[in-house]
């Protein structure tokens, strides 16, 4: 069955990628695009709700692992409901389903009032779950779980985590926090510890604080701390592997600093059994069978149902509003997700 589709639709439209983070959210333009058709194996979505994440931040500054052909759509993940698909039958499945999906490789984004993606993009939502918290559900949810997945496998009985004060980091507490495993928070403004003790977080530190690389030293060794998540990447990430116990890994999943990891020492990895690994979403997905997706998904949609699991929701807007509500978000990432409804 096919709904009644519009020829167009309002998207925010990328004319070019910039590396200064301002200037590329100020190019960002509104247009009129015809609504694309979904081939084999894709499904046209009518978006409720999308956000922006870092990684959207850093695609249009042209740093991601992903780069699209210009003029694009922005905006990797997203909620709606599937108007149209492919002449396939697992697409067709999907027809007047409300789904929260990661946007296409190739194709525009998730920033618009329609959006084509793969089928196996997608997931459909439990109608309990409202839809702002289904707009992000498909990328920190599904990172926090594999992250800790992880943290389990190394049986670590204390993790680190810097960005603390990030929605991904709120949802590893929660995980955390089911289990025993120790969280050593990394924030980077004194203001922020407060926040997370409020909160019920035992271990806080801040990096910007004269004496937190000696706190740190103490800490990771006090707790046995193993495991570094690291959302931040650059010198002080290097120093701190180097600081942490023998047999630390650090898994870097992000680089909000911009910059390479740096000052890893040498000895650390020849002779102390420390090492560094990377952890990516898109990968996590490719490689994990379908059965556990959909165990995990089970899993992730009761969390997010019961509160347990939660992304805190700063600002709702139009599409119109997305350049000056990104500026926002920037100046202040820790305030929330900025939900864009077209
Ligand atoms: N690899 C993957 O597959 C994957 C998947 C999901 C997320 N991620 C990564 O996970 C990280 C967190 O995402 P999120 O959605 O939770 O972020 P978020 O909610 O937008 O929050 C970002 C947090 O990082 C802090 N921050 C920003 N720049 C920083 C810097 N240079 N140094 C230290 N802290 C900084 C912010 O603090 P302020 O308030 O002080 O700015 C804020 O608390 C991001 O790096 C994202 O790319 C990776």
């Amino acid at each position: 069955m096919t709904k009644k589709i519009p020829e167009k639709m309002k998207a925010v439209v990328l004319p070019g990628y910039n590396g200064n983070m301002i200037k590329a959210i100020k190019s960002l333009e509104i247009k009129l695009l015809p609504v694309p058709k979904p081939d084999k194996g894709q499904v046209l979505i009518k978006v409720d709700a999308t956000t922006c994440n870092p990684s959207d931040l850093s695609f249009i500054q042209g740093s991601y692992g992903i780069k699209k052909e210009l003029h694009v759509v922005p905006g990797f993940e997203g909620t709606g409901i599937v108007v149209q698909t492919g002449n396939d039958e697992t697409s067709k499945n999907l027809l007047d389903k409300r789904v929260s999906f990661n946007a296409h490789v190739k194709l525009n984004g998730a920033w618009a009032e329609y959006v084509v993606t793969n089928t196996k993009q997608c997931i459909p939502v439990h109608p309990d779950i409202p839809v702002e918290q289904a707009a992000c559900m498909l990328i920190n949810p599904y990172t926090a779980y594999a992250l800790f997945e992880l943290i389990k496998e190394r049986k670590s009985k204390a993790f680190v985590m810097n960005a603390a004060m990030g929605q991904l980091a709120g949802m590893m507490r929660s995980l955390a926090n089911e289990t025993g495993i120790e969280v050593i928070n990394i924030v980077r403004k004194k203001a922020q510890i407060e926040i997370l003790k409020n909160k019920g977080s035992k271990h806080i530190l801040c990096s910007a604080d004269d004496n937190f690389l000696n706190q740190f030293t103490e800490l990771a060794k006090q707790l046995e701390a193993k495991t570094f998540i690291d959302a931040v990447s650059g010198e002080l990430s290097g120093k701190m592997l180097e600081l942490m116990p023998s047999n630390s890994q650090l898994i870097l999943y992000g680089a909000l600093t911009g910059e390479n990891l740096s000052h890893i020492g040498a000895k650390d990895l020849i002779f102390f059994g420390k090492n560094v690994t990377g952890f990516n979403l898109i990968q996590w997905f490719e490689t994990t069978p379908k059965e556990k997706i959909r165990e995990v998904s089970y899993k992730l949609q009761e969390k997010i149902r019961k509160g347990k699991i939660k992304t805190e929701i700063y600002k709702k807007v139009k599409l119109k509003e997305v350049s000056g509500s990104l500026i926002r978000y920037i100046i202040n990432m820790s305030a929330g997700k900025v939900i864009i409804e077209p």
